[in-house]
């Protein structure tokens, strides 16, 4: 069927992924990308696509009820795949309101105008599509039972323990507990008015076009500008890392294939404590900047340690595997060396975001049209 979605967040991190995915593979639909862009959104991410014509950029807040619900009736919108919110926890534990007003507000100004609009039409909920992204992050924290991990870094689980889509939600940080709230309020708008809703909740994502505040693009900076590394505590908590592109693949799947009120966790069952994954990020920008490997190692300065600092996730993605076919294309290895170098290939997209030129590029290439 022929589709016309609205991405939210698709300025940022993972929805430039998603929504250059959609406008490439799907020249047939219509990809709306409405994003506020905040500090976090970057219009320069999605160059290379901004002139196709299944592609329109809107500029608004998904809390603005009025402006949402307009370009639904405007588009005949029948799919919403929703990235947009705040998602850096430790901005998160500064300044709690902002979340709670973009991650649960905006969310539930999106649902309440796609529930609206979809529900006056003839054919109502068919063929229509609520799709909220979401992270591990609000079921809380596992055990770290194991210390060692496995025989290799990242070579294996560090506790016997993983979230799965029975875990009960137990959020902790700002961050989560709103990303957690915002949850809920899409599985009450299924249950509630039948809303044909999906969830997923997926683990750390890395690769290009991160915004420079979360641990890799932010290490493989300072490393390659030889400032300190600031690793919070001990340096021994542990992330499950999955590649940016095998979310947005993910996306796609569950998004045309997924089980309406259904939820999804997706994770590359890849572990790694936070040291270990430092030194591997150290070794590989020191080996591709022709350096001597570990000269930097140096630099790992230990800092006071997040409040509130959850110490292990880590996904069982075994249901979206067994259900839809869905695994992660890339091993770790790969994964990191190919965001190492993308980053060390673009410094001037890092210079243009830590200088703060990159909100230009909106006023340059918008406001002219
Ligand atoms: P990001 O911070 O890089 O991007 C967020 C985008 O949302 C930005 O473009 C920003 O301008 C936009 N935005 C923020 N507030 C807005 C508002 N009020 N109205 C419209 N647009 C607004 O985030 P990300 O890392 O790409 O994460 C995207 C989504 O995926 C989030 O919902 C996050 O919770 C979820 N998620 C992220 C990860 C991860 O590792 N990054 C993992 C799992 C889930
Ligand atoms: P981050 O990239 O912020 O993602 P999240 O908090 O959502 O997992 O952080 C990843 C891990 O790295 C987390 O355990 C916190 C740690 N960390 C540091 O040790 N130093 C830093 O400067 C940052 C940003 C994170």
């Amino acid at each position: 069927m022929r589709r016309t979605i609205i991405i939210t967040g698709g300025a940022g991190f993972i929805g430039s992924h998603v929504v250059r995915l959609f406008v490439e593979k799907y020249p047939e639909y219509r990809i709306i990308n409405l994003d506020k862009l905040t500090y976090a959104g970057n219009l320069a991410n999605l160059k290379d696509i901004e002139n196709r014509p299944n592609y329109r950029f809107v500029k608004a807040d998904i809390c603005d009820f009025d402006t949402l619900f307009a370009l639904m009736q405007e588009e005949q919108v029948n799919g919403i795949i929703h990235l947009a919110a705040e998602s850096h926890v430790d901005r998160s534990i500064k300044d709690p309101f902002t979340f709670a007003l973009t991650n649960v507000m905006g969310t539930l100004s999106l649902l309440q105008a796609a529930k609206l609009y979809w529900e006056c039409l003839p054919e109502k909920w068919e063929g229509k599509r609520f799709y909220h992204i979401s992270t591990d992050e609000v079921y809380g924290a596992l055990e770290l039972t194991n210390l060692e991990g496995g025989n290799e870094p990242g070579g294996g689980p560090f506790g016997d323990t993983f979230f799965t889509e029975e875990t009960k939600y137990q959020p902790h940080s700002p961050y989560s507990a709103a990303k957690a709230s915002s949850d809920h309020f899409v599985r009450a708008f299924h249950d509630t008015y039948g809303m044909p809703t999906i969830v997923t909740n997926c683990s750390n994502n890395y690769g290009p076009y991160q915004f420079p505040e979360k641990l890799i693009p932010l290490f493989i900076n300072n490393i390659r500008n030889r400032k300190p590394l600031p690793v919070y505590g001990k340096g021994e908590n542990v992330r499950d890392w999955l590649f940016v592109e095998d979310h947005a693949r993910a996306i796609d799947l569950i998004f045309h294939k997924g089980k309406i009120a259904d939820t999804y966790n997706i994770g590359g069952f890849n572990e790694w404590k936070n040291i270990d994954l430092i030194k591997v990020l150290i070794h590989t920008v020191d080996r591709l900047l022709g350096r001597r490997e570990g000269e930097d190692l140096n630099l790992i300065t230990y800092v006071t340690d997040r409040a509130g600092h959850d110490l292990r996730y880590a996904i069982d993605s075994s249901k979206l595997k067994n259900e839809l076919g869905w695994e992660p294309s890339l091993q770790f290895e790969e994964g990191i060396e190919k965001t190492v170098r993308w980053y060390l290939d673009h410094q001037e997209w890092m210079d243009n975001v830590t200088s703060g030129d990159y909100q230009k590029y909106y006023e340059e290439m918008y406001s002219k049209r």
